[in-house]
């Protein structure tokens, strides 16, 4: 809970921290990884660095974090920080790191705002940084000991590809250690870390497509990201019988096999948690009211096409209808030229997920919500650092 000395302070400084944040951000990120170079060998991405994603998500979440506690000051963003813990817990963020980043941020902070930084102002802000701080280790404590062991990565052995749509590979993974495997649900994710052409190890997380509850096997359908640094590593130098690092799954936009009509709209490789949730629903038996929604380029170009028309085959009250840019339409499905209405599959009830390129989902949700669906209804899944949490 914020004090009420810094209340006054954090509300009279948040436009000057939001507006200075994008300039402080990347001096924090320069300080610390001067200090601690490691923390870029297997934990920070280069490229999100690179891009500004991460930067744009850190410091958005701390803004908003601030806000929410000027607005609310009893309790504390739920959401945000549970995305946040799970991104952290599948990268082995610990309790101890927290002051190295404190260090280096408020050093940051200070270097930008020079003598506007009152010792007043300092406090403030390092009361909201503990606060955040401590919600967050809090959860991640929570997560680590939900796992069937206390490691951070296991070793994987890749058995299988299966190339799927255009540019995307399924790879299937079995132990190649004795480490307990935790039991995912569907709609998580693993971290997968490798190291790159240079030696340095990268990590980006993946969403189980595929074995979901099974501790024996491990498969995430991955797309090729030309531009990217990792994508091109696993699609054309991982071979059957190579051995990766992956972390224990995690990630808190899981579906139910019950409870009330779902909607999962999805576009791209983003049909992965789609394809998951049909596999371990229709593995369950669920009779759960499921719609699913998919847009693609073409038909052709949909991932995981077969794996999800098996499921929903033998799921009793689902159905799926499609969207396709180009190309021909297929004959006996649902598939309309164009982009994805959503409106029609909604219900009064219906929780709607979403999963997608960002301009995709912006476009299915304000769908969602002109018709009538609230904001708690409607979830999201995306893929590499969420600017929509500085939104
Ligand atoms: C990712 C916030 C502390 C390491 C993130 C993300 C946010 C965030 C918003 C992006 C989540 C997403 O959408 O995917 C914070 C806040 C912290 C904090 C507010 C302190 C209160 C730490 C600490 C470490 C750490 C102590 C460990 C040194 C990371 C890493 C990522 C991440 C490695 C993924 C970045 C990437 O791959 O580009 N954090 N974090 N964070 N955080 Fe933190």
């Amino acid at each position: 809970m914020l004090s009420t000395q810094s209340r006054p302070v954090i509300e009279a400084t948040l436009p000057i921290i939001a507006e200075r944040i994008s300039s402080i951000t990347p001096k924090f990120y320069q300080r610390m990884f001067a200090a601690r170079p490691e923390l870029l060998d297997g934990m920070f991405s280069r490229s999100n660095q690179k891009n500004g994603t991460q930067q744009q998500a850190l410091a958005g979440s701390i803004a908003v974090f601030a806000t929410y506690l000027v607005n609310n000051p009893e309790t504390t963003p739920e959401t945000m920080l549970a995305r946040i813990a799970h991104k952290h817990t599948s990268l082995g963020v610990v309790e101890e790191q927290y002051g190295i980043v404190y260090e280096h941020l408020f050093a940051a902070i200070a270097e930008d705002l020079g003598d506007a930084l009152t010792p007043e102002i300092a406090d403030a802000w390092t009361e909201v940084y503990w606060l955040m701080a401590q919600a967050l280790i809090k959860i991640e404590k929570g997560l680590y000991a939900q796992q069937a062991n206390a490691t951070i990565y296991s070793n994987w052995k890749l058995v299988e590809r299966t190339e799927t749509g255009v540019d995307s590979v399924s790879f299937s993974f079995e132990p190649a250690d004795d480490t307990a495997a935790t039991v995912a649900k569907p709609g998580q994710f693993v971290s997968m870390r490798m190291p790159m052409t240079d030696g340095i190890r990268q990590v980006r997380q993946f969403t189980l497509s595929n074995d979901v509850q099974s501790t024996t096997r491990r498969t995430v359908t991955v797309k090729l990201d030309v531009d990217g640094e990792f994508t091109p590593v696993l699609h054309n130098s991982l071979k059957v019988g190579d051995v990766v690092e992956l972390s224990n799954p995690y990630g808190d936009l899981v579906i139910d096999t019950e409870g009330s009509p779902l909607v999962i709209a999805t576009a791209g490789i983003g049909c992965t948690p789609s394809a998951a949730a049909l596999q371990t629903l229709a593995a369950a038996g669920s009779t759960r009211e499921i719609t699913v929604l998919h847009a693609d380029q073409e038909f052709a170009s949909w991932p995981l096409r077969e794996q999800m028309l098996e499921s929903l085959g033998q799921l009793p009250n689902a159905k799926i209808s499609t969207w396709f840019e180009r190309g021909e339409l297929p004959e006996g499905l649902d598939a309309k030229a164009g982009y994805m209405d959503l409106t029609e599959a909604l219900t009064a009830d219906s929780q709607v997920y979403l999963c997608g390129p960002l301009p995709f989902m912006h476009a299915v949700r304000s769908q969602a919500l002109a018709a009538g669906v609230p904001a708690e209804r409607i979830h999201y899944e995306v893929f590499g650092p969420d600017v929509w949490l500085a939104a």
